[in-house]
């Protein structure tokens, strides 16, 4: 599966076709974007979902406003913001809309340079990884080899594979690499609630790439590493700050604290798009998305029949609050792996990526 099939592509016909990632792991359906508004909407009700991808789609949206609206840009310009305040926290889709509006500001010919630049983002991103994917390969080799491992455990959260950004992901790139190089490795899926994007979506990418797993409850991890169980976590991000601080999804600064307190290093793999390069506290200055506390609630999967259900499983009446994101500080991380190098999470290692 894995390596044949992208997130996104354009058909034929001009329109964006895109995974639907609200269905798997369960059913493998395709969604029709054919306007600026679909592309709004399939970010904001998560059939696409991951910092990548969504930037992606959001430079597809501007690409499908033009399709729409020819060269009045000032129009695009008013229907963009729509897109760029889909989801708050993953930086990669203002940078997306910023880059695409800034093309067709200058362009005399604004449906062919739109379509050209989505184009260019995506194939750019299928770089990035693959370079995310051997740097972050030669950080596992390096374990493996000062620790003497013939198998080396990786623990990961949420989904940062080839469904979050093309084609191999951020956080999964490398362990897509080390398959490739014939490395034994083994995954540890946290399951990622409320949402559930470890045990929906890692694991099956997983599977389908014929990659050792396991899917753990999200409380697991601390306790694995207690008892040297895991090698080291990747994980992916939605926005980085010029200081090193890393918002992903919620749940990720736990892992961490417990890696630092058990000495399991503890790598982020991002683009460079993922930088927000305006902040440096990242605690205090980045938004956390606040999510339907129906995530909380409500969990959905096949019945006994192998029908699609959603079940309650807290009582009606109990408030929910569902914190999308939470910011993993600087000083908890070993290194964070870009298509650039590998660097410290510290202010002068990232300005130098610049
Ligand atoms: O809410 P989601 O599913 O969009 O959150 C995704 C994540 O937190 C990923 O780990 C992150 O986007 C990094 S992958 C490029």
């Amino acid at each position: 599966m894995q390596g044949k099939y992208r997130a996104l592509w354009l058909n034929e016909n001009g329109d964006l076709e895109v995974i639907d990632q609200r269905y798997l792991p369960h059913e493998n359906k395709v969604r029709v974007l054919k306007s600026g508004s679909d592309a709004t909407e399939a970010i904001k009700d998560m059939t696409v979902r991951g910092a990548g991808v969504i930037g992606n789609v959001a430079a597809m949206g501007i690409y499908l406003l033009a399709r729409e609206f020819g060269d009045d840009k000032k129009r695009i310009s008013q229907e963009a913001h729509k897109i760029r305040s889909s989801r708050p926290t993953a930086v990669n889709l203002m940078w997306a809309v910023d880059r695409m509006l800034d093309v067709i500001e200058k362009s005399d010919n604004v449906l062919v340079d739109a379509k050209a630049e989505a184009i260019l983002i995506c194939d750019e991103d299928v770089e990035r990884s693959k370079k995310i994917g051997h740097l972050g390969c030669e950080i596992i080799e390096k374990i493996m080899k000062k620790n003497n491992l013939k198998k080396i455990n990786i623990l990961t959260h949420c989904n940062a594979g080839w469904l979050a950004i093309i084609d191999d992901g951020t956080a999964l790139a490398p362990i897509y690499e080390a398959q490739r190089r014939g490395i034994d490795v083994h995954v540890w899926v946290d399951e990622t609630r409320p949402r559930n994007q470890g045990a929906n979506l890692t694991s099956w990418e997983l599977l389908n790439a014929n990659i050792d797993h396991t899917i753990i409850a999200d409380n697991t991890g601390g306790h694995l590493m207690q008892h040297e169980m895991v090698d080291m976590v990747i994980t992916g991000a939605d926005r980085v700050t010029a200081c090193g601080d890393v918002a992903n999804k919620i749940g990720t600064y736990l892992k961490a604290l417990a890696a630092k307190d058990n000495d399991v290093p503890f790598y982020v793999a991002l683009p460079l798009s993922t930088f927000d390069f305006e902040s440096c506290d990242g605690v205090q200055e980045i938004a956390i998305e606040m999510r339907s506390e129906d995530e909380i609630h409500i969990m959905r999967g096949l019945d006994s029949d192998g029908n699609s259900q959603e079940i309650r499983i807290t009582p009606k009446g109990t408030k929910g609050a569902n914190y999308g994101f939470d910011v993993t500080p600087a000083r908890l991380i070993t290194g964070l792996i870009t298509e650039s190098g590998v660097v410290g999470a510290n202010k002068n290692a990232i300005e130098r990526l610049r």
